[in-house]
């Protein structure tokens, strides 16, 4: 086995979910999902697909039906971008690994925002690439970007870029002065920008989403947006994403996805083309519903002695501090053996979130919320 892959680091959350497994009185918020189900429209476009008997191959690049309404969707919300740019993928995660495997190579550098979900900084790595960090630094609880760090980073060396904004975990969201910022020096050095922005919907500041690099790129740019239908239109388990590529990029994709998963399956992407045709209504009540599970466990952290938490502009997760605590796998661990609480250790999300823990707060159910902060409050009583 290449050494690479040996090595590969194993999940932290998957450390502490594994402690749990089996207690059915855990509460778990530890993962990075709602747990509420996909929309019921969806679900019968799925359903009536597979009836049909969709159950064969089909493009490599996605259904062009799917391909031209996810076009008409990033034009409304970043403008007109060329369906010939568009490439559907079996989830988020194919996207970003698809991105990397076009981009870097053995040696090449990629310079990673971090903290951040661990799978971003594992890709390249799997590609024998070198993972440089460039941490994010929080004052009073609030994640920011240093810019002049950002610049000594990124260096004509560099190949990639590495952007989650929204952030998970820190729901750090990009202004657009610092995108500007980022396109331009990385225009200058040669470097490709890939964007994950798989939770610009779920976005708290003006507007309809988060700012985006495609707000702001040309189509010739070196920039690869990621995007996903899991976060915005609760499809997690769908396992469907898409990447918006620069001009002329997108047949080397088709073969790349060739040779990866071929293609996604047609009735999950008949399902994506359904929640599409829904975004207008469904993902601003989302956003508001999300909005209002971030505010109750905010202001619910925020009034815990020894928590250190801020509001986050973006995402689905708190990430918070409790003094005492720096050890967040252990800490994480005792939540669950002693106090049925589910969180995921910071540290999961590099060196930088070493001290802190992720709270994801999507849910059906602001209740559940409650439950949470009572079974927190009690753990620091006994602590
Ligand atoms: C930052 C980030 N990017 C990408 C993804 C991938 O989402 P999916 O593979 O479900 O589309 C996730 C999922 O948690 C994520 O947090």
């Amino acid at each position: 086995m290449r050494p690479e892959i040996e090595n590969l680091p194993g999940s932290k959350i998957r450390e502490v979910a594994n402690a749990g497994l089996g207690r059915a009185d855990v509460l778990a918020f530890w993962f990075g999902e709602s747990d509420e189900v996909t929309p019921e429209a969806v679900r019968q476009v799925a359903i009536a697909s597979l009836q049909q008997g969709e159950t064969f191959y089909a493009h490599n690049l996605g259904l062009p039906s799917l391909r031209e309404a996810i076009a008409r969707y990033t034009a409304q919300l970043h403008g007109p971008v060329d369906v010939d740019r568009i490439a559907v993928t079996s989830s988020g995660v194919t996207a970003l690994m698809l991105a990397m495997q076009m981009l870097a190579g053995p040696g090449d550098e990629v310079v990673a925002v971090t903290p951040v979900w661990p799978n971003l900084t594992a890709q390249p790595i799997v590609q024998g690439a070198r993972v440089t960090r460039l941490p994010l630094r929080a004052r009073d609880g609030v994640w920011g970007l240093d810019l002049d760090a950002l610049r000594a980073a990124v260096t004509p060396a560099t190949r990639v870029l590495l952007v989650n904004a929204p952030n998970n975990p820190t729901g750090w969201a990009l202004t657009r002065d610092e995108q500007q910022v980022m396109l331009a020096h990385c225009r200058q050095t040669g470097t490709w920008i890939v964007a994950d922005e798989v939770y610009e919907r779920l976005y708290y500041g003006p507007g309809a989403c988060a700012p985006s690099f495609l707000d702001i790129a040309d189509p010739d740019d070196r920039v690869v947006g990621v995007h996903s239908f899991s976060k915005s239109f609760l499809m997690t388990g769908w396992r469907l994403g898409w990447l918006v590529l620069p001009r002329g990029h997108l047949d080397a994709m088709g073969k790349l996805i060739e040779f990866t998963s071929s293609c996604a399956p047609v009735f999950v992407q008949r399902g994506g083309e359904a929640a599409l045709g829904l975004a207008d209504s469904f993902v601003p009540a989302l956003r508001q519903r999300m909005q209002a599970c971030r505010d109750r466990l905010i202001g619910g952290l925020a009034r815990l002695p020894g928590v250190q938490v801020a509001t986050p502009p973006g995402g689905m997760y708190a990430f918070f501090r409790v003094a005492g605590q720096d050890d967040s796998l252990a800490f994480a661990k005792r939540l669950v053996a002693d106090h049925g609480l589910g969180l995921a250790p910071g540290a999961a999300f590099g060196p930088e979130g070493e001290g802190w823990l992720r709270w994801c707060f999507a849910s059906r159910d602001p209740a559940r919320l409650d439950a949470g902060l009572e079974r927190l409050a009690a753990a620091l009583r006994a602590s």
